[in-house]
């Protein structure tokens, strides 16, 4: 069950693919493909990432043989690109419940949880050339195997082998996961994607303080807009409208 050019293009044809056994970040490949012409669905798969990004300036470091390191080349109409990230978390979900797990969840925006604990991130980077949008590059770590006891994320990220207890087999679960993309896609700018995005979020409702604009807010997660937004009910009564950011919950 090794991920390897042999299983991905049994479980992947006729998608186009590019496997490494070792890259330093696939969205950065991903996004030399982009430039170089790859078409819609494309994907970039690592079975090891040295300098994986994360979102807010954070790294992203994957070890061999335990996570699934993948980034798909999109090109959406720009009205759809607010709900590129819906489009990731919720497909992985989707691939995560396939396995029989119940409690999957996102946390605001696109942190993908089971069990309450980070199991996920998307990383959704865009590419415009001369005001027009070149593609998107969707990137996704999902942790299958990693262990992160001794770790300073001991306490907040999960892989799915060991909360599942059953072994998986990354190139099937690619398969599922590009196969609920690909599905996703044609669901772009509809309430249906956003809807299966709001109804996962574990966040409304909730007691949440985080930074906007080097401004921090606290308050009560009421909601989110169409366009990902979060509305946030400030102690003084005002509602606040976040784009982007990283909540602590019941502060
Ligand atoms: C986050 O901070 O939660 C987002 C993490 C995204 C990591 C993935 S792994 C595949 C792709 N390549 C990268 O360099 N980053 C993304």
């Amino acid at each position: 069950m090794t991920l390897n050019q042999t299983s991905l293009v049994e479980h992947l044809a006729p998608r186009p693919f590019r496997f490494y056994q070792q890259a330093d970040s696939t969205n950065d490949l991903a996004l030399a493909w982009l430039s170089q012409g790859a078409p819609s669905g494309a994907a970039v798969i690592a079975d090891e990432q040295l300098k994986g990004r994360g979102r807010l300036g954070r790294s992203w470091y994957t070890p061999p043989s335990t996570a699934l390191i993948v980034s798909v080349i999109l090109h959406p109409a720009p009205q759809h690109l607010a709900q590129i990230t819906m489009l990731g978390a919720v497909s992985i979900c989707e691939m995560i419940e396939s396995l029989g797990a119940s409690n999957v969840g996102i946390k605001w925006p696109n942190d993908v949880q089971l069990n309450g604990l980070k199991v996920s991130g998307v990383l959704p980077e865009a590419v415009w050339e001369g005001g027009k949008l070149r593609g998107v590059v969707l990137g996704m770590g999902v942790n299958v195997r990693q262990d992160f006891s001794h770790t300073e994320l001991a306490t907040t990220a999960i892989s799915l082998e060991p909360a599942l207890g059953k072994t998986l087999d990354r190139s099937e679960l690619l398969a599922f996961l590009l196969a609920r993309m690909d599905n996703g896609v044609e669901h772009l700018g509809t309430s249906s994607l956003f809807n299966a995005w709001k109804s996962r979020l574990n966040t409304l409702g909730q007691s949440v303080s985080l930074l906007n604009n080097g401004q921090s807010i606290s308050g009560i997660a009421e909601g989110v807009d169409e366009n990902g937004a979060l509305l946030v009910r400030d102690r003084t009564g005002q509602l606040q409208r976040v784009l982007a950011g990283d909540i602590a919950m019941g502060s």
